[in-house]
C-alpha cells in the first residue's frame, strides 16, 4: 500500500507559511503527500501544492452540508475551496469541543458525501493506557466513529505523545495497528501519529500495518518533514 505522509499544521501558518510548499519541492511517486493547514489558508494553499503533487486538506468539518453554524465549515466547502481529505476526530477536537464518537462519524460521513477523503482519528490517554485499557478504548473509539465503506484512512495517535517527544515503544505501535487492522480491512490505510520526527520516522514507518503517518510539529519545517517523507 502506497503510504500517505500528513502534515496537521494545527492552528498554526499565515501567508507566508505557503513558501513552505516551495522549499518542500516534488512529492516524491513512492509516497502521497498531504498538508491539511489552518481553513484560511487551504484556497490559497490547494493550487500552490498540486503543482507538486501535494494534496491539501482540512483539519475538521460540520456535518451538515450548509447552514446555521456560525464559524463552523462544511465539508462541501473544504473540497470547494481545494481539499482532497479532511481530518475528523483529532484528540485536540475531542477534548477541546467535547465531540462524541457520533459527532466523529458524523463529520467522516460528510467528508464522504463531499467526496473528500476523511481522516479518522483514535487514540488512548495516558491514564487509559497505564491502566490496560489502549485496546479498549480505540476499539470502542473505532466501533463508534467510522464511517461505513473504506474511502477513509485511520489515523492512530496516542493523545499522550502528541507534542510530547515521546513515543511508544514500536512493538506497542505495531500491536495496536494489528488490533486496528483486524477491525477494518486490508485496503484501509492506518497512519501513526504523536511525535513523528525525522529520528524516528524510518523505524516507525516500516512496521507492519503502519501506512504512513499524521505529523504535527514537524510538518512546520520543510526540512523535517521533507526527511520524514524521504523516510517513507
Ligand atoms: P505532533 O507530531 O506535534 O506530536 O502532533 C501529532 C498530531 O497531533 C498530528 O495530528
Amino acid at each position: 500500500m502506497k503510504p500517505l505522509i500528513a502534515g496537521n499544521w494545527k492552528m498554526n501558518g499565515l501567508k507566508a507559511s505557503l513558501n513552505e510548499i516551495e522549499a518542500l519541492g516534488p512529492a516524491p511517486a513512492a509516497c502521497d503527500v498531504l498538508i491539511c493547514p489552518p481553513a484560511t489558508l487551504i484556497a490559497a494553499m490547494a493550487p500552490a501544492a498540486a503543482r507538486f503533487g501535494i494534496a491539501t486538506g482540512g483539519q475538521d468539518c460540520h456535518p451538515d452540508p450548509s447552514g446555521a453554524h456560525t464559524g463552523d465549515i462544511s465539508a462541501e466547502m473544504l473540497k470547494d475551496a481545494g481539499a482532497r481529505f479532511v481530518i475528523v476526530g483529532h484528540s485536540e477536537r475531542r477534548a477541546d469541543h467535547g465531540e462524541s464518537d457520533a459527532l466523529v462519524r458524523a463529520k467522516a460521513e460528510a467528508g464522504l458525501r463531499a467526496g473528500l477523503v476523511p481522516i479518522v482519528c483514535v487514540g488512548e490517554t495516558e491514564i487509559q493506557r497505564e491502566r490496560g485499557e489502549a485496546e479498549a478504548v480505540v476499539g470502542g473509539q473505532l466501533e463508534g466513529s467510522l464511517p461505513k465503506g473504506d474511502g477513509f484512512v485511520i489515523a492512530y495517535e496516542p493523545v499522550w505523545a502528541i507534542g510530547a517527544g515521546r513515543t511508544p515503544t514500536l512493538d506497542d505501535i505495531a500491536a495496536m495497528h494489528a488490533f486496528i487492522r483486524k477491525r477494518t480491512n486490508e485496503r484501509i490505510r492506518i497512519l501513526y501519529g504523536g511525535s513523528v520526527k525525522p529520528s524516528n520516522a524510518k523505524e516507525i514507518l516500516a512496521l507492519p500495518d503502519v501506512n504512513g503517518a499524521l505529523v504535527g510539529g514537524a510538518s512546520l519545517k520543510a526540512a523535517d518533514f521533507s526527511a520524514i517523507i524521504a523516510a517513507a
